[in-house]
């Protein structure tokens, strides 16, 4: 979910309605605003995109200079106006917008009931602020205080912004695993799960830390910890332009964002890569060195397609390191009381920095003693604080929900740790490194020819398969985590079932959805298997598929073999992957919008999980 808030001198309606907007990456099923009008306050919700809301709200009494605004992804209770966003506690005195899930919500709920209140909606949210209300109606005590109250007693995740019909000037906040970030403005503060609504206002930002309270006002924050202790707040300058966050001129941002690459992985590479010298300079590998040379084992936890730069990570750094490593998903290692010791180093990769899941798995490993490497994009993020040592991807926002340019620079973030921790720990051959690092650096000059040489073919191979039912991706080795991140990103595109697997497991269960209905889609490109995968493509013909394969420039080959094909630059087989993966952002894409979808927000997808 998405949450903004203003309290200043301006309307506060067009401000949240911006701010929502730019969160809608976050959750988009339903969106809402509380306003206090002076003498009250006013909730508008509405099922449905911002815009939605934005037509309901038409005409209604908007004038206010305080408010805030939710954007919803749904955990408790389906999409629906009633489910939406702020709700009014029983006696209609509080509003309240919640991100995150309340876990022990049944218990309290039952509680509540008991003693009379009762719910218009699903969700575990407005249980929390009659939780709230209650406590604030049994004690008299303000509503900062009930707020402290009632967290000590909540299990779960939160952020909450919260309004009072008697405090006309207030919104209060509080949170505890989930993102909020407070804009300083002139006589104005603004709230967010990240920074992007503020950016058009403001660069001073404080990031709220867990178990904090914030009482913000149009020209005082106060910031408080759970025991009522003042805490100074402590303002960063944020680097970071409006225009980064704007379409400008593509049809959607994912569009934008693949286009983005060569930039990206540049700037992810930029300064920590000498081509000249050959040198790698990571201060975060530095800072964990000597546990990383001591490393029992790496282990790689991640969700998603963060999780596929990990399995790659895995093949690169075994290969490289030789230092055992495992990947996990977060939500899987997490609850399966793993054996970590002090000489397990976990890298927890994450656009976001925000997924509950990775987070909570790497606070468990940490309690447990193992040090921890975060791969974070968003700055200051949760899990980028929570990190003993790291080092950002430099995409920049990402805000089309499937994830395309962080994921490439995972890749090249991940390349530069394998081959500084070989050279350090000796593990490469001198002339291996030196390919390597020669190929990474031409990684954006390569990224940049897919794009312009091969943008056309991959819109019209996309319009051959836009009906296709199902797709089979498959590659091998290096090139097997590519199969899986192509799969995934066609399935959350077009909505088209897509399966990734290894391209020789496939003939124990896959082949047998062969027909001339299903087109295969290869990972082929130029590596010691090669007539391997070769064979695989063969199996396939056999059976009438149809096939489509990322090939390398001048593999006759294969091209001979196959019905359409996509061509990356011929590069070392540990490099190819991260030029591999283009092609199929772009099918992926352009078959998506061939269906008519709104490829940057896919159906019940969010961008940021923030639940587990
Ligand atoms: C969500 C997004 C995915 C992303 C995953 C992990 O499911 O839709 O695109 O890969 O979360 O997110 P993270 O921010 O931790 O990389």
């Amino acid at each position: 979910c998405g949450i903004v808030g203003y309290v200043g001198s301006n309307l506060a309606y067009p401000i949240l309605i911006d701010g929502l907007k730019k969160l809608e990456y976050r959750g988009y099923d339903s969106a809402g605003i509380a306003l206090h009008t002076g003498d009250g306050l006013a909730i508008y919700k509405k099922e449905g995109k911002v815009a939605a809301l934005e037509s309901f709200a038409e005409g209604q009494n908007l004038l206010s200079t305080i408010g805030i605004g939710h954007t919803r992804w749904a955990t408790h209770g389906e999409p629906s106006d009633r489910n939406a966003h702020p709700h009014y506690s029983n006696s209609g005195n509080i509003a309240m917008i919640h991100n995150g899930i309340i876990e022990n919500y049944a218990q309290l709920k039952s509680e509540l009931q008991q003693k009379g209140y009762t719910f218009k909606s699903d969700t575990d949210s407005e249980v929390l602020l009659n939780f709230i209300e209650d406590i604030k109606v049994n004690n008299d005590c303000s509503l900062e205080e009930a707020v402290r109250i009632a967290l000590k007693r909540v299990v779960g995740a939160y952020v909450i912004l919260l309004l009072d019909k008697d405090l006309p000037d207030t919104i209060i906040a509080a949170r505890k695993g989930s993102p909020l970030v407070i804009g300083i403005g002139e006589n104005a503060h603004y709230l967010g799960s990240d920074a992007s609504p503020m950016l058009a206002y403001t660069k001073e930002v404080v990031y709220i830390n867990d178990y904090e309270l914030a009482i913000v006002k149009a020209d005082e924050l106060i910031l408080k910890n759970i025991g009522n202790e003042r805490i100074t707040p402590f303002v960063q300058k944020l680097d970071l332009e409006l225009a980064a966050i704007e379409k400008n001129g593509f049809d959607h941002f994912m569009l934008k964002e693949i286009f983005e690459q060569p930039q990206t992985i540049f700037d992810s590479l930029r300064g920590r890569l000498d081509g000249g010298q050959q040198t790698i300079t990571l201060s975060g590998v530095d800072k964990i060195a000597d546990k990383l040379m001591a490393a029992n084992r790496i282990i790689i936890v991640a969700c998603g397609t963060s999780w596929h730069a990990g399995l790659l990570a895995e093949y690169v750094i075994e290969e490289l390191c030789r230092i055992n490593v495992e990947v996990e998903y977060a939500s899987e290692f997490r609850y399966r009381n793993p054996i970590i010791t002090d000489k397990d180093v976990i890298i927890a990769i994450s656009q976001s920095g925000e997924t509950a899941d990775t987070l909570v798995a790497i606070e468990t490993a940490k309690k447990q003693g193992a040090t921890i490497f975060g791969l974070v994009n968003v700055v200051g993020s949760s899990i980028a604080r929570l990190s003993d040592a790291g080092a950002y991807t430099h995409a920049g926002p990402e805000i089309g929900v499937a994830s395309t340019k962080a994921f490439t620079a995972q890749l090249a973030v991940l390349y530069l740790i394998a081959l500084k921790v070989a050279k350090v720990k000796n593990t490469i051959t001198d002339d291996l490194y030196s390919v390597l690092v020669t190929d990474l650096v031409k990684v954006p000059e390569h990224v940049q020819q897919i794009l312009e040489t091969q943008d056309q073919n991959i819109r019209e191979i996309a319009a051959k398969y836009t009906d296709a039912r199902d797709f089979l991706y498959l590659g091998r080795g290096y090139n097997f985590p590519i199969a899986l991140e192509g799969a995934l990103k066609l399935k959350e595109i077009s909505y088209i079932h897509a399966e990734g697997y290894p391209a020789a497991e496939m003939k124990h269960g896959p082949i047998a959805l062969v027909d001339e209905h299903l087109p295969v889609v290869f990972v082929a490109t130029k590596d010691s298997y090669h007539e391997k995968i070769v064979s695989n493509i063969q199996e396939i013909k056999a059976r009438k598929g149809k096939v489509v394969a990322v090939v390398s420039e001048g593999d006759n080959t294969v091209t001979s073999l196959t019905d359409d094909v996509m061509v990356v630059p011929l590069v070392h087989e540990i490099i190819a992957p991260i030029l591999s993966v283009v092609p199929l952002q772009l099918l992926s894409y352009y078959i998506g919008v061939n269906r008519g979808l709104d490829v940057d927000k896919p159906r019940n997808l969010a961008k940021s999980v923030t639940v587990e």
